[in-house]
C-alpha cells in the first residue's frame, strides 16, 4: 500500500510538524547524492495498555551511535526526539504504527566532505502490517543466498543503520524476489552467514539457538537481542557470537529472521531445499508467540521495554 492510500497527514521535520505534502528537500541535498544519512525502524504496538514503542529508548541510542562514525551531530536531544515521535503518534491517532527516523546531511554544497552541509532530522510514522505479509509469519518464507556479498565492516560500518548501505540490500533482495523468493539471504565477505537485506538470522539445531556475532558484519540488531533474551529466558540456550557456514543452512532443522519490521519471520526453504519439515518449525513457533505476548503486553515481563505513546 502507497503512502497516498493511508491516513496520514502531519511529519516531524527539524522541530516542526508540516504537513505531510510539505516535507519536501532540495535535490541538491548532500545525503540523495552520497547515500550520507543514518536512520531507524521501529514499532509501535496497539498493546493491551494502550499504544506502546518497543524498545523505543535503544532505536534512540543506536540512531546517536550510527551518526559517530560520519560525525553528524543531532540538533535535538533523545528527549526531543521522544516528544515528537509521541505527538506524531497521537495527533494521527494511531495505535499502532511503523517509525521512521532520519537524520542525513543537507544542502548547502556538494563535495563528498559535507563540512559545510547542515545536519537535518525527520520523523514519520505510519500504518505498517506485517513486513513479509501475515502468510509468511505462520507458514514462513522461501529465500535464497544471494550471489552479492555485505560489505566488509572495515568497508563501511555494518553495525549502524546508514542509508547508503541499503542498495546492497536492495540488490539482495530484489535478486531474489526476480528468484521467486520472499527474501534473501546475504554472505559476509568470508562467506559466512551474515544476516538478510533487514533481518538478523538465527538457526535452530538439535534444540539450541544460534546467530551470527556481531564480527560477522551484520547489523546490531534490536530484534536480535530481544529474541536472544526471551529464548534464553524460555530455557534454550542461544549462541550468538558464533560463525555459520553456508552449508549449516541446509542442515538447520529451523530457521527464522528477525526485525522490527520482519519481527520473528519463519523460514521454510533456502535454495529450494525445505529447512526441517519445510514449514515454522516449532521452537520458532513457541519463540514467535512468545514475542507477539511479549510486543502486545500480555505479559508483565520485560516492561522496561516499552516506552507508552
Ligand atoms: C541489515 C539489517 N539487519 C538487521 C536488521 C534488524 O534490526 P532490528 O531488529 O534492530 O530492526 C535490520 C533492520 O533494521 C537491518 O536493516
Amino acid at each position: 500500500m502507497g503512502f497516498d492510500e493511508m491516513d496520514v497527514d502531519t511529519i516531524w521535520m527539524d522541530g516542526e510538524f508540516v504537513d505531510w505534502d510539505d516535507a519536501q528537500v532540495h535535490v541538491l541535498t548532500h545525503a540523495m547524492h552520497y547515500g550520507t544519512g543514518v536512520f531507524e525502524g521501529a514499532r509501535c504496538y496497539d498493546t493491551e495498555n494502550g499504544p506502546a514503542i518497543f524498545r523505543w529508548e535503544e532505536h534512540v541510542d543506536r540512531l546517536f551511535d550510527s551518526c559517530l562514525p560520519y560525525e553528524m551531530e543531532i540538533d535535538h536531544s533523545p528527549a526531543e526526539l521522544t516528544e515528537a515521535t509521541k505527538e506524531l503518534i497521537n495527533r494521527q491517532d494511531l495505535a499502532s504504527c511503523y517509525i521512521r527516523p532520519l537524520v542525513y546531511y543537507g544542502y548547502n554544497s556538494l563535495g563528498v566532505s559535507p563540512s559545510d552541509c547542515p545536519t537535518r532530522t525527520m520523523i514519520a510514522v505510519w500504518p505498517w502490517g506485517a513486513y513479509l505479509g501475515e502468510d509468511a509469519l505462520e507458514n514462513g518464507i522461501d529465500v535464497m543466498v544471494s550471489s552479492w556479498r555485505k560489505h566488509a565492516s572495515s568497508q563501511i560500518p555494518t553495525n549502524v543503520k546508514t542509508t547508503g548501505l541499503y542498495v546492497n540490500s536492495l540488490l539482495a533482495g530484489e535478486e531474489a524476489r526476480r528468484n521467486g523468493c520472499a527474501e534473501a539471504i546475504v554472505l559476509n565477505k568470508e562467506g559466512n552467514v551474515a544476516e538478510g537485506p533487514g533481518e538478523n538470522i538465527f538457526l535452530v539445531r538439535d534444540g539450541e539457538i544460534f546467530t551470527p556475532g556481531l564480527s560477522e558484519s551484520i547489523l546490531d540488531g534490536i530484534t536480535r537481542n530481544s529474541v536472544t533474551r526471551i529464548a534464553r529466558d524460555l530455557g534454550y540456550t542461544v549462541n550468538d557470537a558464533v560463525s555459520i557456514s553456508r552449508g549449516e543452512l541446509y542442515t538447520a532443522d529451523e530457521l527464522f529472521f528477525t526485525g522490527s519490521a520482519a519481527e520473528v519471520t519463519p523460514i521454510k526453504q533456502v535454495d529450494n531445499v525445505a529447512i526441517g519439515d519445510g514449514s515454522r518449525g516449532p521452537i520458532t513457533e513457541e519463540i514467535q508467540q512468545k514475542f507477539f505476548d511479549v510486543v502486545e503486553r500480555r505479559t508483565d515481563k520485560y516492561e522496561e521495554w516499552f516506552e507508552y505513546v
